[in-house]
């Protein structure tokens, strides 16, 4: 019997198909589309309308994917495989790019852009958009994981923000009130973002994951610990509920805004989405640098989107001209302001406007610039699949996570052979 995901991504690409077949909306136009999660604060929708307002010849139709980018990148390699022009614009997590590229489904983009011009980027995002040398796309938003706590909690008993991970597990063991409050919630479901916490765990360990040539090592005593830390939250401090095994990034955020948790682990864009008038903890929330451990110092992951042209397109060039518009300073601006983007030029990291509502971008700068890309590889996908099952069987069970390793390590091993 075909499974719900196969189900769900043949029914999208026939509804894709079917609205390639009926041509442009506006008469005249050329379509190009590209997909993304549900546009947040509406912010995709105002860059299209200001795009659309001075390019009468190109409508721009954005596809409402699923939030998780997991399931988005299947619909995307499934359109791919498909053969049909579905997708002109690419939007990408930099954990797609070495796939798309290494598959040839991208078009180089060097012959649009100067290198000098990419020096206006981070140099992190700017490399994510890079697979052999090659240029395939222009990062559009930048990421890396933060930590948000309450400060109007921590203030009223008298704690200053926690400056390592044991500090944070004490002071959110002391403010929760169960089952109302959570001391942490982080993101536990069985999806990327847990990879993402893992990693970090993982490097601040003082461990890592290279998939490049030679054995691949995941069974070490670093990922030991960095798995026992992330089991210990839920099963042995109680500081995360049972059910952040389901939660992805927007859950994780809806628990936070509705005052529901001390302490969260996410990415930047909640920052100012917990600002807006309608927020329950407008004017209460706090921000940090990702927390280490006290004895290691260790980075952040760098996620973060960007965007290139799909190879089968035929229209690279206006493609090209709605890259340049939505990866410029002004779009980005807006991004920032409609749904918390991270911009990915330096520049607006000292924009005024964007430090009188983002104070924390002077530090979020520096953390950008230390932060790790997860593995480049073309096979990221499978490993980040055989990853997310056996972390998430091990948090949810509590399981001995030496033997959940070992069991990951020998599936890795065949995934890559
Ligand atoms: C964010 C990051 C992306 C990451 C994803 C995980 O969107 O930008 O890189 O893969 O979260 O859920």
């Amino acid at each position: 019997m075909p499974s719900m995901k196969f189900l769900f991504r043949s029914l999208l690409l026939a509804l894709l198909l079917s609205s390639c077949a009926r041509g442009p909306a506006n008469t005249g136009a050329i379509t190009l589309r590209f997909m993304d999660a549900p546009d947040i604060g509406g912010a995709w929708a105002q860059l299209i309308d200001r795009f659309e307002a001075a390019h009468a010849d190109i409508h721009i139709e954005l596809i409402e994917g699923p939030a998780s980018t997991n399931a988005r990148e299947e619909i995307y390699t499934e359109a791919f495989l498909s053969g049909e022009p579905i997708f002109d614009l690419v939007y990408m997590d930099i954990i797609w790019l070495a796939q798309f590229a290494h598959s040839g489904w991208l078009r180089s983009l060097i012959p649009y852009i100067e290198e000098d011009a990419l020096e206006e980027f981070l140099p992190g995002d700017v490399a994510g958009c890079k697979y052999q040398d090659e240029l395939y796309a222009v990062p559009m938003r930048s990421d890396t994981s933060v930590l948000y706590y309450r400060k109007d909690l921590l203030e009223e008993a008298g704690f200053p923000p926690p400056a390592g991970l044991h500090e944070l597990v004490t002071v959110a063991k002391s403010l929760q009130v169960l089952p109302f409050q959570w001391g942490y919630v982080f993101q536990g479901a069985q999806d990327e973002g847990l990879v993402c916490n893992f990693f970090e765990l993982l490097w601040g360990m003082g461990g890592d994951l290279n998939l490049d040539g030679g054995e691949i090592v995941l069974n070490t005593p670093e990922a030991v610990e960095a798995l026992r830390w992330q089991q210990n939250l839920i099963h042995l401090h109680k500081i995360s509920p049972p059910g952040v095994t389901k939660y992805h990034e927007e859950e994780t955020r809806h628990m936070f805004h509705e005052g529901r948790a001390v302490f969260m682990h996410n990415w930047p864009y909640a920052w100012i989405l917990a600002q807006k008038p309608d927020s329950p903890v407008r004017g209460k929330v706090g921000i940090l640098p990702l927390l280490q451990r006290a004895d290691k110092e260790s980075p952040p992951v760098l996620g973060g989107w960007r965007f290139g042209i799909s190879a089968l397109s035929e229209h690279p060039e206006e493609a090209w001209e709605f890259i340049r518009f939505a990866t410029s300073a002004e779009s980005q601006k807006l991004f920032h302001f409609a749904n918390g983007a991270i911009p990915t030029r330096r520049a607006l990291f000292e924009d005024p406007e964007i430090l009188l509502e983002s104070p924390h971008y002077s530090a979020l700068y520096p953390a950008l610039l230390k932060a790790h890309a997860r593995p480049m590889h073309p096979k990221y996908a499978q490993v980040s699949g055989v990853l997310q099952r056996h972390l998430h069987r091990a948090l949810v069970s509590g399981e001995d996570p030496q033997k959940v390793l070992k069991a990951a390590e020998a599936e890795l091993l065949s995934t890559l052979d």
